[in-house]
């Protein structure tokens, strides 16, 4: 990779973190599957819940893209550990942006993560609220606190 990159996305990049997939069959696993149309680039983001805690206890990613897409969803599997489903709803891509430094021709490669992110999350909350069988099924973060 040419120098203009930060180390964080060489890092990223070379090791990526947490590369496989779940069975998305699994109850608890969300699966979030998401396409830049710009350049074909396309991003699958995994996450499982813990069904006792309600929060992320790991996540998966396979991204067939370029070196900032895969570096942004190692990140975001990073970042949604141990969070609820609601938490990780706030995570943006300018932080991901920001934390890999990305110049702005990439900013799409980021925007590719936050949509996975939220993607997943819809999908388990869906799967979940199913599973319990009821349209009035809490979210999953709310048996958290239960
Ligand atoms: Fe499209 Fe990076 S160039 S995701």
């Amino acid at each position: 990779l040419p120098r203009l990159y930060h180390e964080n996305v060489i890092d990223h990049y070379n090791n990526p973190r947490n590369v496989g997939s779940f069975d998305k069959n699994d109850p608890n696993v969300g699966t979030g599957l998401v396409g830049a149309p710009a350049c074909g680039d396309v991003m699958k983001l995994q996450i499982k819940i813990d069904e006792n805690t309600g929060k992320i206890k790991d996540a998966r990613f396979k991204t067939f893209g370029c070196g900032s897409a895969i570096a942004s969803s190692s990140v975001a599997t990073e970042w949604v550990k141990g969070k609820s489903t609601k938490e990780v709803l706030t995570i943006k891509n300018t932080e991901i942006a920001k934390h890999l430094a990305l110049p702005p021709v990439k900013l799409h490669c980021s925007m590719l993560a936050e949509d996975a992110i939220k993607a997943a999350v819809k999908d388990v909350e869906a799967k979940r609220a199913k599973l319990n069988g009821s349209s009035d099924a809490a979210p999953v973060e709310k048996s958290a606190d239960a």
